[in-house]
């Protein structure tokens, strides 16, 4: 009884904040980070197992639930007897194939707790302690009778302490591409859906549920992330909140006959992730998510080039011109007909600007048959992903290409038809690969087929996976557009370069837009588990250039486009605007040309969620570093230094800021270029307008810089 009791004492005395009778704490590395396994209870199977969170002795996660609901076979996993206890210690580091910096740190002390549960289920509960936060997941391992199971519930909890505030958008089974809603943990109202998600398939549920990446911070200005890593052959978890207690409930995305999730032994679940730190600008830096998921599975990844790409895109989206060969713009509300844009010549045009400006690919949507009756039907064979409409000349555009040096990137969009999308995937790829393009731009706009399925339950996730496994068989990277948020598969995945699984930009092509603080608060929630394709750079920022009729507006200044090339990281990034724009703007454009999209390091110099964020990083194998620095729509001045550079040594900056009067509703398009020199002792003042922000790239001075151009003060 005393040894039951002594751990409880012990713990209640050093902590004061655990409830439960301890079994086990792992500390975090560097001690800031404690978690406790605790008993709540016992039954006849055995103890009823919880966990708790402590970070520099404050309360992060208060005693939360652990376990599942099986419906195969009937059973209810939260009792269990400890078998058998394991500590280990992993410190070592690892290059990623491309990424936000050169090389990263794993260091983790683990505890692998292997349990017993109803009917003699064996479970293991693995948890990780990072210096940044938590990482746990539930194995099953090979049993000795039953090795199938159907998951009807997880019952894993995040009971947070306090009435933390929350960057939150609202639970759904198919779609992620909400506008933010701030608010304490109490004020969670995911009832009225998001504002506004206004194509894609949308299927919240009756609970009032909120998804991750869950950013939050507490009053104590605690950061907490919780998040999920690795989600393999799983679905993925939304969180339902409890606004009395702040209790979050993992709420698992059903299948269409309403089971959660299909096990075989040994399976594991994704890792339940939770990133804990006292500054934001640590939550963004953190790697835990990444250090979750498995070394890459691609051994020759040679083929695998981070690059910036233009498109026949961005004329659709402001309704310049058609995806459909007959110029009917579904999808853009224009009303009149307008050209098909996927025409060789128009194509061929932004081969010539691709090719003219350095810009390694070339996207273009549109160009096979299919787009007439594409949206919002039932009809299953809608693509077929090898027949170009008749003014897509794919031959004559492969040399064209390749005689400039541009590589062409293929557009699947699948109307979320995934059975007719997995029949042709192989046929699809050899095509891709006979007619030379390396990257292929999936899309998942519509209701899942089969039936009944949803984009982030287990059956699309498994899915997603596939056309990673198999673009890599054939050498093609890809980016996918509605697919599940990510979880750090691009580790394992090098060739899924990026996906969109969030709002992008081109809402605010055609809708209300996202809102100023849209882009301050996305590193915070979507891009915790991977790169975005957001599709920056728009520089004609108001739609009445297009139609005088048109209200819409990107909700940005034109150098906070420049900026999110460093605040929103992907290894593929866009310049999403159109070529004769950019022609108009060259001395802005060149931000865009000279930009890296691979780094070897990377600094987050000041950030606060749906505020600011400023991030510097350098080239990868170049001493160039570049800086973005943006604002929601209040305006901010910010003295930063920049220790970062070498030191010693003189740099050009060229600096892309906000015009004096500069405003992202009012005056959006005001923009100032100036170059200074500066060394590692600078500190420089921005001046961030209204939904602003500043781009600057800095290049070792030469000789004749350094006589020419004015130093910086
Ligand atoms: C939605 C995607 O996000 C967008 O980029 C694409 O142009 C359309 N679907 C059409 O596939
Ligand atoms: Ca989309």
């Amino acid at each position: 009884m005393l040894r039951k009791l002594l751990p409880a004492i012990a713990c209640f005395f050093l902590a004061q904040i655990c409830f439960g009778n301890l079994i086990e704490t792992v500390s975090s590395p560097d001690g800031n980070i404690r978690l406790r396994i605790v008993t709540v209870g016992a039954n006849a199977t055995g103890d009823k197992l919880a966990y708790e969170i402590d970070y520099k002795s404050n309360g992060v996660i208060s005693t939360s639930q652990l376990g599942f609901v099986l419906k195969e076979p009937a059973a209810r996993l939260e009792y269990f007897t400890v078998t058998g206890k394991e500590q280990n210690t992993v410190n070592e580091t690892w290059q990623p194939v491309w990424g936000e910096v050169r090389e990263i740190r794993n260091n983790y002390n683990q505890l692998r707790l292997k349990l017993k549960g109803e009917k003699g289920i064996l479970v293991e509960l693995i948890l990780r302690v990072f210096n940044d936060g938590v990482g746990f997941r539930y194995a099953f391992p090979v049993q000795p009778n039953l090795n199938h199971f159907i998951i009807a519930d997880e019952l894993t909890q995040f009971a947070l302490t306090g009435d933390h505030k929350a960057f939150w958008i609202p639970g759904d089974y198919d779609t992620n591409e909400y506008g933010y809603y701030t608010s304490k943990l109490s004020g969670v109202d995911a009832s009225g859906g998001g504002f506004a998600q206004e194509i894609h398939a949308k299927t919240s549920f009756d609970k009032n549920a909120v998804q991750t990446p869950l950013m939050m911070k507490s009053e104590k200005g605690l950061y907490i992330n919780i998040h999920e890593a690795a989600l393999v052959n799983y679905p993925a978890m939304n969180l339902v909140v409890d606004k009395t207690t702040f209790t979050l409930d993992a709420h698992l995305v059903p299948d269409a006959v309403g089971n959660k999730a299909y096990l075989q032994a040994p399976a594991v679940t994704p890792w339940r992730t939770i990133v804990i730190s006292d500054k934001a600008t640590e939550i963004l830096a953190s790697k835990l998510v990444l250090n979750l998921n498995e070394p890459s599975r691609i051994t020759d990844v040679s083929w695998i080039k981070p690059q910036k790409m233009v498109g026949v895109w961005w004329e659709m989206h402001v309704g310049k011109s058609s995806w459909d060969f007959s110029g009917g713009q579904v999808g853009s509300q224009q009303s009149s007909k307008v050209p098909h844009g996927a025409n060789t010549p128009n194509v061929k045009r932004y081969i010539d600007f691709a090719a003219k400006h350095g810009i390694e690919g070339v996207l273009v949507e549109g160009w096979n048959t299919g787009w007439e009756d594409w949206f919002g039907q039932w009809k299953e064979d809608v693509f077929d992903f090898v027949t170009p409409y008749p003014d897509f000349d794919v031959k004559e555009l492969q040399q064209y290409a390749a005689s400039k040096g541009v590589k062409l990137i293929m557009h699947h969009e699948t109307s979320a038809s995934v059975t007719n999308y997995e029949r042709w995937m192989d046929t699809a790829y050899r095509f891709m690969n006979r007619f030379g393009y390396a990257a292929v731009k999936t899309g998942y706009v519509g209701r899942i087929i089969p039936r009944g399925e949803h984009h982030d339950g287990q059956w699309m996730v498994r899915h997603y996976e596939r056309v990673m496994q198999k673009t890599a068989a054939y050498k093609i990277m890809v980016d996918m557009h509605e697919p599940v948020r990510p979880t750090g598969l691009h580790r394992s995945y090098p060739n899924f370069l990026a996906c969109e699984a969030a709002r992008g930009n081109e809402f605010n092509a055609w809708s209300v837009g996202n809102q100023p603080e849209h882009e301050t608060i996305l590193p915070f929630t979507r891009l915790m588990g991977g790169p975005m394709d957001y599709t920056p750079g728009i520089f004609k920022i108001k739609m009445n250039h297009y139609n005088p009729d048109k209200k819409e507006q990107v909700h940005t200044t034109l150098t906070k486009q420049l900026a999110l090339y460093i605040t929103m990281y992907s290894p593929l990034q866009m310049a999403a605007d159109l070529p004769e724009n950019y022609e108009a703007r060259m001395d802005a454009f060149q931000f865009i040309k000279d930009v890296a999209v691979d780094w070897d390091d990377t600094r987050i110099l000041d950030a606060e969620p749906g505020d600011y964020v400023i991030i510097a990083r350098k080239s990868k194998g170049k001493e160039s570093w570049f800086l973005g620095a943006i604002t929601d729509e209040t305006a901010r001045n910010f003295t930063t230094s920049l220790n970062f550079l070498d030191a010693g040594k003189k740099y050009a900056a060229t600096i892309y800021r906000d015009g004096d009067n500069a405003d992202w509703k009012a005056n959006p398009e005001a923009y100032v270029i100036e170059k200074f020199l500066v060394d590692n002792k600078t500190s420089l003042k921005l001046k961030l307008a209204p939904g602003g922000g500043t781009a600057i790239s800095f290049n070792p001075a030469s000789p004749e810089e350094i006589k020419q151009i004015k130093k910086y003060k």
